[in-house]
């Protein structure tokens, strides 16, 4: 695909003409074509030459960069990484296999798998002294508010992985963080339980190390359970990348300050947390205990409806996917077959899910605004049923994104064109006004 960065010449191939009715100026804009999705104008000259800002709140039509990295067809339900339908990667990829296809572009072959997973293994434990961190947080403190703070003093210890000039410390600061996520994750976990973190161990898989050290004990040495280490691992790649969403956009404009990638992925985990994004998981499985029961489904929603009422029906709606949620399909699929492989034989909170989702599917104030089931409807009954309470849920999605925060601000530092994010604004206060002295007012 041509670069349309002007470092390496846009291939314009049309343009779209605007024109001012009050000047009656006109400027052409250039047009370019993306290898998939919609055409994209630019609209850097518009300001220069007629001093026009654009005003787009939500950046619900503004493509904020080039990308090659993941692919969103939100009409038609797909999700590419690189190419890859995020239905293949589920069903056939492992988590690290993701991971390097987002970071380097292509599937790695056996001999690149498998020094990929080494090196993410070596990176796997963290400085001793990050461990202390732990103990000045109360032992209630909400894992995410844990994992914004551990994050960001990465940034103290790894010194020799902060030069964001230099490719070869921007590639070890990756491998750092998609590494020590799951430990730091697991710490949180831990201290939060009151029992001794658990180092991680160079013989187990990522996904299986993640869950020695987030469900083991010292005392005993007990087997990962490898349905449980699949669906993990499944959960991991469903939640690992997704285009321009507010956590990656936030790690793209702190990253564009040059802000190194610890402080950078603090932002993001910052920016996840919230529950209109990252942090719906747990708000999914809030609002079903909260309607606890079938025959309350019309009364929540009619709250969902009511726009006096802030209640959103957690788990639907999405910004881009305006149709069903390929994560979300994924996810109901195999809802039913890990829940039965964990030993779950009846979770009601499942069914209450699966009939909340028929009756709002079969609403035309959710068909209307074409609101589907997201990726964060049925991941967190898979997540309860595997043993982590809701205040982890969004602490997982965290450790799988990591790897797309990443990949996107090694992609953003990458780009000839990239340069500090700064956008303006519609301003509507007070003209300019005399000081007014105290005794006055
Ligand atoms: C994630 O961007 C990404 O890619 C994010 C993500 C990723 O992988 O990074 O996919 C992960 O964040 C998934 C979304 C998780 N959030 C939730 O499940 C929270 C509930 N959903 C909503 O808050 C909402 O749907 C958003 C935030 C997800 C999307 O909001 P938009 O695109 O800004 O849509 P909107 O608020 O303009 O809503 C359009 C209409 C409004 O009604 P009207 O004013 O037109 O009458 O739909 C209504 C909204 O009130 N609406 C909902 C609703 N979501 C939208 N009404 C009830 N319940 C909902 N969930």
């Amino acid at each position: 695909m041509e670069k349309v960065s002007e470092a390496v010449g846009a291939v314009v191939r049309e343009t779209i003409t605007v024109t001012d009715n009050v000047t009656g100026k006109s400027l052409e804009l250039p047009v370019f074509h993306a290898t998939e999705g919609p055409r994209v104008a630019d609209i850097r000259r518009l300001y220069r030459d007629m001093g026009i800002l654009t005003y787009d709140p939500g950046f619900t039509s503004t493509a904020s960069c080039e990308s090659e990295i993941t692919f969103i067809d939100g009409d038609e339900g797909v999700l590419l990484h690189r190419g890859y339908a995020i239905e293949d990667l589920a069903e056939k990829s492992d988590f690290l296999e993701v991971c390097y296809l987002l970071l380097y572009g292509s599937l790695p072959n056996a001999a690149e798998k498998a020094d990929f997973e080494q090196t993410i293994t070596m990176h796997t434990m963290v400085h001793e002294q990050m461990r202390t961190f732990f103990s000045g947080f109360r032992r209630d403190a909400h894992p995410m508010a844990i994992m914004v703070g551990v994050v960001g003093a990465m940034s103290a210890f790894y010194h020799d992985s902060t030069d964001i000039h230099d490719p070869h410390q921007r590639m070890v600061a990756s491998h750092r963080l998609i590494a020590k996520m799951p430990t730091i994750a697991a710490m949180a976990y831990k201290y939060s339980i009151g029992q001794p973190f658990l180092y991680p161990r160079n013989d187990y898989s990522y996904t299986e190390n993640f869950l020695h050290m987030t469900f083991e004990v010292p005392c005993a040495d007990k087997p990962i359970s490898p349905v449980l280490s699949r669906a993990m691992d499944r959960i991991f790649i469903l939640h690992a990348d997704h285009e321009q969403n507010a956590s990656t956009s936030t790690v793209r404009l702190a990253g564009s300050s040059g802000a190194n990638p610890f402080a950078c992925i603090a932002s993001g985990i910052a920016s996840l947390w919230g529950p209109a994004h990252g942090g719906a998981n747990e708000a999914v499985l809030n609002m079903l205990n909260e309607i606890g029961s079938k025959d309350r489904i019309p009364e929540y929603l009619q709250k969902a409806k009511d726009q006096n009422d802030p209640f959103r029906l957690m788990g639907f709606g999405h910004r881009v996917y305006k149709s069903y949620d390929p994560r979300a399909a994924v996810l109901k699929k195999s809802a039913d077959e890990v829940l039965d492989e964990l030993g779950v034989r009846h979770e009601p909170l499942l069914e209450l899910a699966m009939e909340l989702e028929r009756i709002a599917q079969e609403d035309e104030y959710f068909q209307d605004r074409k609101l589907f089931p997201n990726v964060d409807f049925y991941s967190g009954i898979i997540l309860r049923a595997t043993g982590f309470p809701v205040s982890m849920f969004t602490v997982l999605f965290a450790l799988a994104r990591t790897v797309g925060w990443i990949a996107q601000w090694m992609e953003m530092i990458e780009d000839p064109v990239q340069k500090i994010g700064r956008p303006r604004q519609l301003y509507t206060g007070k003209r300019r006004r005399p000081y007014v002295p105290l005794d006055q007012r």
